[in-house]
């Protein structure tokens, strides 16, 4: 198993894209790189492997690398970032993918008629399944292009702009099951996800700990909250927690998972 991640040197929180970000509200930033550190200790400690791509000043959410695109196997869905305060991050992204070896499925620049995609952000893996998140920043139609995703898609719209993308409220955590936020979605989307995985849901302070953005690498995960409730129902399923402190992240609408993507 293997992430891409990139070190917090110039993150910050320096514009405001979605409702947790507040440029007034400072950022320790000793403190991130810690939290950052700790969070990549734990995935190696769990056998995995980790890639880093280069942090470039002026792009603060490049940390975010959920949102580099969508890797699957050796093709790469390349991200069509909804704010110019990210658009500048997918030059870098794209190059790190051509340099080791992806088919990039989709080429830069992007046309503005080209709908929005924001990555592993809001797309996500069960098995073979895909969970199609879209609503505030990936767009419906940009999964309707044919050829590009797996046949079996699942749609899921997004309806609290707090859980911005997928991976803030929807987590799959085996082939079959995922832990989730069920308000975040609409309720046509609930029925769908539910007709298509097990979900053992989370509460609403649970989530708004971003208990969903947490990283799955077999049997162990990697939450940025801890809660005696949400550790015995995942201890019950086999897995083993571990918990990463994401402060620091959560001041841009960040944690865990969103500061890794699954390469492999
Ligand atoms: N500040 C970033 C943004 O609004 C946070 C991205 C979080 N990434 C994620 N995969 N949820 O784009």
């Amino acid at each position: 198993m293997k992430l891409l991640m990139c070190p917090p040197d110039y993150y910050g929180v320096t514009y405001e894209i979605n409702p947790w970000m507040n440029i007034r509200q400072s950022v320790d930033h000793p403190l991130a790189v810690k939290q950052w550190e700790k969070l990549y200790d734990t995935i190696l400690s769990t056998g995995a492997k980790v890639d880093l791509i280069t942090p470039i000043l002026g792009w603060p959410d490049m940390v975010f690398t959920a949102n580099a695109g969508l890797p699957h196997r050796h093709d790469l869905i390349l991200s069509h970032f909804k704010y110019k305060e990210r658009q500048g991050e997918a030059p870098y992204f794209y190059a790190w993918f051509k340099e080791a070896g992806y088919h990039i499925l989709n080429a830069l620049p992007h046309s503005s008629t080209t709908p929005f995609f924001e990555g592993a952000g809001d797309a996500l893996f069960a098995g073979e399944t895909l969970f199609a998140g879209y609503g505030f920043r990936t767009e419906r139609a940009f999964y309707q292009q044919s050829g590009v995703f797996p046949s079996s898609l699942i749609h899921c719209e997004l309806t609290d702009p707090y859980f911005y993308h997928l991976d803030t409220c929807f987590c799959p955590l085996t082939d079959t099951l995922a832990m989730w936020y069920p308000d975040a979605f609409t309720s046509q989307s609930q029925i769908n996800i539910q007709q298509h995985i097990d979900v053992l849901s989370v509460e609403k302070e649970e989530a708004a700990g971003f208990a969903c953005n947490a990283v799955v690498l077999d049997k162990h995960i990697i939450l940025p909250t801890h809660s005696d409730r949400i550790a015995r129902l995942l201890e019950q399923h086999g897995f083993t927690i571990h918990v990463c402190e994401m402060s620091e992240y959560l001041k841009a609408g960040g944690a865990c998972k969103c500061l890794t993507l699954r390469l492999s």
